[in-house]
């Protein structure tokens, strides 16, 4: 049962796809006063949701906004991150979906004023929100992605491993990346281009003197079966001469500042204008760009730093100038050192930078802090809808960084600039199943961390989450050290590791269509499948994938092991050195777990069949048709198998699932 209320005049922003009636408000379980909402958490309840955050999968004790936020240190005390993403699920005596629906700020205080309450405050009086009642949080989400809509569904590569790197500067850089994995024999599926391939960071260009032929680079990697997929970020040089530039100037398609001149501010390339994403023609005109790569044979995109990203706007940095020139005269003391010490810190992504430029989004002038959150999804939704003009029957890998909902509907996402921190592989294995609740299937963290140096176990045990993943990537910074598996000494075992996902590759494709067509999660929490019990609810480093296997990955540097929760009798198989050993069920309880570095551990739920493919070094290996299963128990339900050309549109449940048996 869903319920819409409606508060002032909301803007609108497409995150949903249908709407029911509006109700007048009246709610039991929460309190509304001056646009703000009230609710009890004096109890055990549970508080699922905001996709790309901070903290935990119980979200109870702490305070969270929705602003998508250029912020490369995910660190506790954080906020926000890069999406907007404002649901949740409320799972106590009942269970309740709230999602609010407004392109602007929320604040959300789960219990850390008063670990007893609940508060969720949107900063515009003028918003939607959407109650969900369901016999369980599955059911609950259940709906709401029916209110949203399809997730998003990448070509099939685009679930084969991928390598990347901020500094792949030359033919030769992409050649040699691509000859460590073949040569040794690692299977590889993508190469990601950075701003590294443009010529001075512009959008749309490729480097004639490091790149020079650039096609045929796309060609020599196709042939290898490996696309190149290259990053476009939100802002566009302001280079006179430079065609993209002069044509939105032209065109009249960049934000505006209060004075009506294009709003002028620092990125990549140095000074920028930002193209109006919001604004349909600036922004068709802008996806239709894109043309200018898919024509060089490129096949997928990761849009960048389109939160939007401001590391200074022209004005800013003007008066920055001039306060530092006033305190060089001056005895820097205390207060003026810090105060000093913060004016160049302070110049990006500020609030009164995002409060001085304007939007024009369905026929009306919005300043950008009022509809800041639609800035991603636009950029990302104006990109899909061209590729679905020029490319009408294939499919385009496309995912953003920043997002909200509604944008989960033309692409997917990656979790932005983590570090090489064992707590942001757990961080990752958290925020799975709080991005699939959102609509966020085709998703993945950075493996090995983008900021720091990787050590070679944290790598190896990134990649055995990774596994998992639908976008499983390896990226790096600039700076740090090299990433590339086949440059450590342990490259053999975390080749084992790797070959895992294509062994994997046929359910976890499987599952996440059925995920993606029915609206269901690929990644869920132990307390939603075993709501009875206890223990499970309070589980946050293990997950179900699909509906046949459970994982607990290591995440903790030294470990050899861990203690793993069985919620139910569950059958331990392990990946080893190319092998799948099938050993022990365990009964429902704790139990400790030997995982040595380059083993993969899954847990077979009773009565599931898990289908195994023998293999490959890139997706187009994979016999998706010949399977291995794996299964115990003595009544063995079928398994509900997805297949299709990986590539065409034609998703169709009925047409594509074939029931496996033993
Ligand atoms: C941003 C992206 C990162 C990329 C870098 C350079 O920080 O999040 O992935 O490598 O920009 O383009």
């Amino acid at each position: 049962m869903i319920k819409r209320y409606v508060f002032g005049d909301p803007v609108e922003t497409e995150s949903v796809l249908w709407k029911p009636e509006a109700a007048d408000w009246q709610d039991d379980r929460l309190f509304c006063r001056d646009n703000a909402f009230y609710g009890d958490l004096s109890g055990e309840e549970i508080v699922y949701g905001l996709g790309q955050n901070v903290r935990g999968i119980n979200k109870r004790g702490w305070l969270y906004e929705s602003y998508c936020t250029d912020d490369p240190r995910h660190t506790e005390e954080k906020h926000t991150l890069y999406g907007a993403h404002n649901f949740l699920v409320l799972d106590g005596a009942g269970v309740l979906g709230i999602f609010v629906d407004t392109p602007g700020n929320v604040v959300y205080d789960i219990g850390y004023t008063d670990s007893r309450k609940l508060s969720i405050a949107p900063q515009s009086a003028d918003f939607e929100l959407y109650l969900i009642e369901g016999e369980s949080p599955d059911a609950v989400v259940e709906v709401f992605r029916r209110l949203i809509g399809r997730s998003y569904i990448p070509p099939r590569w685009a679930f084969g491993y991928g390598q990347s790197r901020w500094g792949y500067d030359s033919m030769n850089q992409v050649r040699e990346v691509a000859a460590g994995y073949r040569d040794n024999h690692i299977p590889l599926d993508m190469i990601f281009l950075d701003i590294d391939y443009m010529e001075r960071y512009k959008d749309f260009t490729v480097d004639k003197e490091r790149f020079p032929d650039f096609r045929g680079l796309v060609a020599e990697m196709k042939e290898q079966d490996i696309r190149l997929v290259p990053i476009i970020d939100g802002g566009v040089k302001k280079e006179d001469g430079y065609d993209i530039y002069e044509e939105g100037k032209e065109k009249g398609y960049f934000c505006k500042d209060e004075e009506g001149e294009d709003f002028l501010l620092g990125v990549w390339p140095g000074r920028c204008c930002l193209p109006d994403m919001l604004q349909e023609e600036a922004g068709r005109w802008f996806g239709s760009k894109y043309k200018i790569l898919l024509d060089m044979g490129i096949e997928g995109f990761w849009n960048d730093m389109n939160e939007p990203a401001v590391f200074y706007s022209e004005k800013g940095l003007a008066e920055a100038f001039e306060k530092i020139d006033a305190f060089r005269t001056q005895n820097l003391d205390i207060q003026s050192f810090f105060e000093f010490q913060g004016l160049a810190a302070g110049l990006s992504n500020s609030p009164q930078d995002y409060a001085s430029f304007y939007h024009e989004y369905r026929g009306e002038r919005y300043r950008h802090d009022r509809v800041h959150n639609l800035f991603g999804y636009y950029m990302t939704r104006r990109a899909a809808e061209a590729f679905e003009e020029l490319e009408p029957e294939k499919r385009i890998l496309l995912f953003s960084r920043a997002s909200c909902i509604g944008m989960h509907r033309f692409g997917g996402i990656w979790q932005g600039d983590n570090h090489s921190w064992w707590s942001h592989l757990l961080l990752n294995i958290k925020m799975m199943p709080s991005l699939n609740m959102c609509g966020f299937l085709y998703t993945g963290a950075d493996i090995g961390g983008f900021g720091g140096d990787v050590t070679e176990d944290l790598l190896i045990r990134w990649l055995s989450f990774g596994v998992f993943t639908p976008l499983m990537r390896n990226h790096s910074a600039a700076g740090t050290r090299r990433q590339e598996v086949y440059r450590f000494g342990t490259a053999e075992l975390m080749r084992d590791v790797i070959s895992v996902r294509y062994k994997l590759l046929p359910y976890l494709y499987s599952e996440y269509m059925k995920a993606a067509l029915g609206g269901t999660m690929l990644f869920r929490p132990l307390g939603f499948a075993y709501r009875k019990d206890g223990i499970a609810g309070q589980v946050e480093d293990q997950l179900l994938v699909g509906e046949s296997i459970m994982i607990a990955p290591v995440h903790e540097q030294n470990a050899a092991g861990r203690t793993v929760y069985f919620p139910e009798p569950m059958k331990l198989l392990r990946f080893h050195g190319g092998n799948v050993l099938e050993e022990a069920v365990y009964p429902k309880g704790h139990a400790y777990i030997g995982m040595p570095l380059g083993d993969v551990c899954v847990f077979l739920r009773e009565n599931h069949i898990l289908p195994l493919s023998r293999g490959g070094e890139c997706v187009g290996d994979v016999d998706f048709a010949h399977l291995e299963r794996y299964v115990w128990g003595t009544d063995v339900k079928p398994y509900a198998y997805y297949r299709d050309d990986g590539e065409t549109k034609e998703f169709d449940l009925e047409k594509h699932v074939e029931m496996l048996t033993v």
